[in-house]
This record gives C-alpha cells, sequence and structure tokens, in this order.
C-alpha cells in the first residue's frame, strides 16, 4: 500500500511539472471601438498574428473590437486597472490625460496626411507620445486613419448651414469650441452611441473620416457628407508602464517589433481604405458627397481658424508651430 502511495506521488508530481513547463500562454488584450475592416482594426489584427507566430508559446493577443470590452470613456481606466493591455484611442480622446495632443484637433492644421506623418515622424510629434508619462500610459506609436469630414441631415456648404445644429464630437474642448464657432451645438458621446443618434435624428451630424462613416454606416442615415477634410483622426497606440515595464526585457523586444510591423501595416493601408470606402459611399446613393468650393472652404477656414488661439497656451506655441512647419 505504502508502496502504491509514493507511486502515486510520484506520477502526480511529474504530472505537475509537465504542466508547469507546458504553463498556459499568458493573455494580452488589445481592445478598441472601431471595426476590424479599418486601418486600426487590421493593425490589431496583424499584431496578433505577429505575436502567435514569433512568441505564441508565451503570449496570446485577443483582439475585442466595436467596443466589445471597452468604450471610449472607460478603455483608459481599464488600461490603467490592468483590464487591457493595448488601446488605440483617437488622439482627441486624451484630453484628461494630456493638453498637448489636442494640438491634433486643431481645425484646418493640417493641409494633408503627408503633414501629418510629418509632424508626428518630427522631433516635436515623437516628444507628444510622452506626454501622457506622468499618467502611467506609454505612448508607442502613431497610427493613422484620416482627414475628417463632415455629414448631416442637411447638405452644408458654408458655416452658416451648421447653425443651430447639433453634432455629435469625441471628448475634446478643441472640438466642442470648433463647432461652436459655427454657431452649432457639439455633443461628446461615445462612438458606439453615434449611429443610433444619427438613425433617431437625435442629433444632426457629426464628423469623421471615410472609413469610419463606412464601416460603422454613418452613411445609411446621414443624406449629406460635405467633404471638407477640416480635421484629422489618428491614433495613439497606447500600453500602461505597469504592464509594460514588468514583462521581461526579451519579451518585451519581441512585442515591440511585432507592434511596428503592425502599426506600419495600417498606416501603409490607411489611404488606400479612405479613398475604397469614400467611393463605396459614393456608389451607394445613400449619401451625396458635397465638394466645397475654394470660397466655400476658406469660410469655414475663417470661421473655425480663431479656435487655435483659445487653446494655444494649453498646447504649446512652439508645439503649434512645428505641426504649422510640417505643411512646408
Ligand atoms: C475611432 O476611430 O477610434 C473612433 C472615432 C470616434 O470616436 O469618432
Amino acid at each position: 500500500m505504502k508502496k502504491l502511495k509514493t507511486m502515486f506521488s510520484a506520477l502526480a508530481l511529474c504530472a505537475g511539472m509537465t504542466a508547469f513547463a507546458h504553463a498556459a500562454p499568458e493573455t494580452i488584450k488589445f481592445s478598441h471601438v472601431v471595426a476590424e475592416n479599418t486601418p486600426k482594426g487590421q493593425m490589431a489584427l496583424k499584431f496578433r498574428d505577429l505575436v502567435a507566430e514569433r512568441i505564441g508559446d508565451k503570449y496570446v493577443v485577443e483582439v475585442y473590437p466595436n467596443s466589445q470590452l471597452f468604450g471610449d470613456g472607460k478603455e483608459m481606466e481599464a488600461l490603467l486597472l490592468g483590464d487591457v493591455h493595448f488601446i488605440a484611442p483617437s488622439l482627441s480622446k486624451f484630453s484628461k490625460y494630456t493638453k498637448k495632443l489636442q494640438v491634433y484637433d486643431l481645425p484646418f492644421l493640417f493641409k494633408d496626411m503627408e503633414a501629418v506623418d510629418r509632424f508626428q515622424q518630427s522631433e516635436a510629434g515623437q516628444q507628444l507620445l510622452e506626454s501622457v508619462k506622468s499618467k502611467g500610459l506609454i505612448g508607442l506609436g502613431y497610427l493613422h486613419n484620416g482627414l475628417k469630414q463632415l455629414s448631416a441631415n442637411d447638405p452644408l456648404h458654408v458655416p452658416g448651414d451648421a447653425d443651430g445644429k447639433k453634432f455629435r464630437i469625441m471628448s475634446s474642448d478643441v472640438l466642442a469650441a470648433q463647432f461652436e464657432a459655427v454657431d452649432a451645438v457639439p455633443l461628446k458621446k461615445p462612438f458606439s452611441e453615434v449611429f443610433t443618434l444619427l438613425q433617431t435624428r437625435a442629433i444632426d451630424g457629426q464628423e469623421n473620416t471615410w472609413s469610419n462613416i463606412y464601416s460603422k454606416k454613418f452613411f445609411e442615415v446621414q443624406p449629406y457628407i460635405t467633404e471638407s477634410n477640416h480635421g484629422v483622426l489618428d491614433y495613439m497606440v497606447t500600453t500602461s508602464t505597469e504592464f509594460w515595464m514588468t514583462m521581461p526585457d526579451e519579451d518585451r523586444a519581441v512585442l515591440k517589433k511585432a507592434l511596428a510591423e503592425a502599426v506600419a501595416h495600417g498606416n501603409a493601408i490607411a489611404n488606400e481604405k479612405s479613398m475604397k470606402d469614400r467611393q463605396k459611399i459614393l456608389e451607394s446613393g445613400r449619401s451625396k458627397i458635397i465638394t466645397l468650393s475654394d470660397d466655400e472652404r476658406q469660410q469655414w477656414v475663417e470661421v473655425m481658424r480663431p479656435v487655435w488661439g483659445e487653446f494655444q497656451d494649453e498646447i504649446g506655441e512652439d508645439i503649434i508651430q512645428a505641426a504649422v512647419a510640417s505643411n512646408q
């Protein structure tokens, strides 16, 4: 009997050791609010696949799109609590953590996405990735989506057309000031609520990129889209200091490289995706795309541009000047 017991103990020990040798991979959660068929959605999936290929015995990345796990407003807190490990919020959603990133919301600041990219790669742009460090967040890189357009129930040609209309905005005071400048009513609402707000006509319009307008079907409930290109919607891929710095150095290096490659992939497809989604909206016939004349566009610029002055102190004049310089 004693012999049998010893045998069982030895077997149990072996089983335990085997379980230890094949410890289950650690789960890394990547949460975001957009559809999978967007630059951010594709970037997150690429990251998941690269991690599986290179270090899949130790880590498995689970991607949660469409605000499935956390919507905006909650995802940064969840990151700090360790309930999720990577997020990539719009640069417009960081104002609780830093005022400097508000530069990206200034209307009519960047002439095109190449200028946005030049600024992001500049010393000033790279320093901005560090602007959330003191809050326990690490900006690992920028990801493009694209320039924003204005969608509405009624045609918007000149600023006066927006007078009194309710527009959903991201949680940014700059964006609120931008709509107030045209006497519209800005409402800060989570991305996940926008479609219903538009469909029920609780709001009159919103601003977003072609890719978000298409993938979230806003064009099906917004008869007009003004091709204003008045602002940028890009992202900062973010993790928490606690998660990132407690990881073994060699694993962090592998994840960092995989993430950089995933971001490069997302950035490479962003522009083409934008144009393709614009085309699909055009072909759907559900939404009329309004092209502004030079004079009409200039009217929007003149009314919205004074917003820069309101936020100059919070952002820093040097940062704004560096962004302006990227247009050259
Ligand atoms: C996103 O692209 O992550 C969401 C943008 C929005 O809230 O409008």
